[in-house]
């Protein structure tokens, strides 16, 4: 419906909250031929019991009157919440929007769809037990996760926010369950920025027995980056979220965190929400549930809406753009996060300095493409490597680098490790990887690599000293991605030795998340006994 303009003429819900927000999504994805490789599901309009699944009993009964109020009596309302504006239909379309997010639950936990993203009116996120807020009506995604809860019996849910505002709607409804883990980043600026709460900085944590399942990234500057992001899902989200193990992953899927948002003022690309969405797939084999929150700018909007979508669909994410590692502001933030939640996760425990070294020389890495360039850049990373020695980690002393053709530290140790390479591809070589394959030995195809392409960066994994997955994982997500993002590989090479100590699982999870990289090149070798002798020339 058009806006009630004669109630509100001049509010934000009525200029930026608007129908149009879903048709362009929707013409988009059919412009992209996305829509016709979906299932589309049939939304319903969401039961009372289900509403009351976050929601008091008074505050359903006051918005269901809403319809038949004049427009004083809306007006007076309205008044008693924040930012929020009650059109007659309101209440109608509210339960279609959890409807929608419902069925997609359904859809997802019974194997109809592997994942999939509902596309609705009004958002959710700012939504609280009894009150409306921020456009928002009814909690969509904080009911559908209840919902999941009760109907599947799932123990542990992820919800992911990254709107460009605190859900702080979501954070309420579960501050002190630990059975949800919430994780929103949002615009902040030191409390100076919409919904300006105390309770959306870092250090809420969560309470009692959820203590340490509300994860808050303030971003307190605007203008964050690609590479802003993608730190805090490496350093932030993602170890935390793999420890936490959840079974079903929601996202509060806003994109006024978006470039050109009128909301948001952020310069993330909607390309980043292709990657964002990949790294979050290798969780709960891969059952997520989108839901569309904000995001007021049409045109970046309906390009987010086609990126995620075109994910999910399991579409290979394109090539990020120039990542320069997290700017200042982002960082700090990061720190504080990352010690506010130190008492409550184990990979936050051991390596709060890894993050640190790794962006004191991160200026040194892979510049350029011609070899003393290379070689300098390997220089980095080797002292890199010393310096996370150091700080006695385990798995991270399987991370090594290889000279030219010397391959020393190789030599002696090779066999027996799974290994990952990045490989930047010289322009001479044409990207032909095929002359690596006959190759079915570790210590070769790296020489072999190494010698055709400028620069090599690979992380070994020995089977013994690394014999915890979390210990791996932790590895992987805070060293090897943030490097592998910025190196920006044209093919990524994973090798398993024989008698591997990494399981099948982890396997499965590390190889699913270098997918994202390359644009999704990825070729895996798996060794197998008895290949040891073979010594096939350069
Ligand atoms: C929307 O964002 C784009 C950048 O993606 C920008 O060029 C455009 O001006 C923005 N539109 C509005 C209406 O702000
Ligand atoms: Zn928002």
């Amino acid at each position: 419906p058009p806006c009630y303009a004669s109630f509100h003429p001049d509010s934000p819900a009525c200029k930026i909250e608007v129908p149009e927000r879903l048709t362009v999504s929707h013409t988009a994805l059919q412009e992209e031929g996305l829509a016709e490789r979906c299932v589309s599901v049939p939304i319903r309009q969401a039961t009372d019991a289900e509403i009351l699944l976050a929601h008091s009993e008074e505050y359903l009964e006051a918005v269901k009157k809403t319809p038949y109020m004049s427009l004083d009596e809306l007006r007076t309302f309205t008044q008693q919440y924040g930012d929020v504006y009650f059109h007659p239909n309101i209440y109608h379309c509210a339960k279609l929007a959890i409807g929608a997010a419902l069925q997609l639950v359904d859809s997802v936990m019974t194997g109809k769809v592997r994942n999939g993203m509902a596309l609705v009116r009004p958002p959710g996120h700012h939504s609280q037990r009894s009150a409306a807020n921020g456009f928002c009506v009814f909690n969509n995604v904080a009911i559908a996760a209840h919902y999941a809860k009760k109907q599947y019996g799932i123990k542990r849910v992820l919800i992911v926010d990254w709107d460009v505002h605190h859900g702080q709607g979501v954070q309420f409804a579960f501050e002190d369950d630990p059975s949800v883990l919430y994780f929103s980043w949002h615009r902040y600026e030191h409390q100076g920025f919409w919904p300006n709460l105390r309770e959306s900085d870092y250090d809420s944590v969560g309470k009692e027995k959820g203590a340490g399942f509300n994860i808050n990234v303030p971003w307190n500057k605007v203008g964050m980056e690609n590479s802003d992001y993608l730190s805090v899902f490496f350093h932030v989200l993602l170890p935390i979220a793999y420890e936490f193990s959840p079974d079903l992953v929601f996202v509060c899927a806003g994109f006024d965190s978006a470039i050109g948002d009128p909301e948001g003022h952020m310069c993330a690309t909607p390309d980043i929400f292709a990657h964002l969405t990949h790294l979050l797939k290798s969780l709960a084999g891969g059952k997520l549930c989108a839901v569309l929150e904000g995001g007021y700018n049409l045109t970046s909007l309906a390009q987010s809406v086609c990126q995620t979508v075109q994910t999910l669909l399991g579409d290979p994410a394109p090539q990020t753009s120039e990542l320069n590692g997290p700017c200042e502001s982002a960082l700090e933030s990061i720190q504080c996060v990352r010690s506010a939640h130190k008492p409550y996760w184990a990979c936050l425990k051991h390596t709060a300095s890894i993050i640190l070294s790794y962006f004191i020389t991160r200026d040194n890495f892979f510049e350029g493409s011609a070899e003393e360039e290379a070689l300098m850049s390997l220089c980095s990373v080797i002292a890199l490597f010393e310096k996370m020695k150091k700080q006695e980690v385990s798995c991270i002393s399987g991370f090594c680098v290889s000279e030219k053709g010397t391959a020393n530290y190789l030599e002696k140790e090779t066999y027996s490790y799974d290994m990952i390479l990045l490989v930047r591809l010289p322009r001479f070589y044409g990207g032909d990887v095929c002359y690596f394959l006959p190759y079915f030995n570790a210590q070769h195809l790296l020489c072999t690599v190494y010698y055709y392409s400028q620069c090599v960066c690979f992380v070994c994994v020995p089977p013994q000293g690394c014999s915890d997955v979390a210990g791996l994982m932790q590895a992987v997500l805070c060293l090897l991605l943030p490097l592998a993002y910025e190196y920006d590989p044209g093919l990524v090479l994973l090798v398993r030795g024989p008698g591997s100590g990494v399981g099948k699982a982890a396997w499965a999870q590390i190889t699913s998340l270098l997918q994202g990289l390359a644009q999704g090149h990825t070729l895996a070798l798996i060794q197998v006994r008895g290949t040891e002798g073979v010594r096939a020339p350069l």
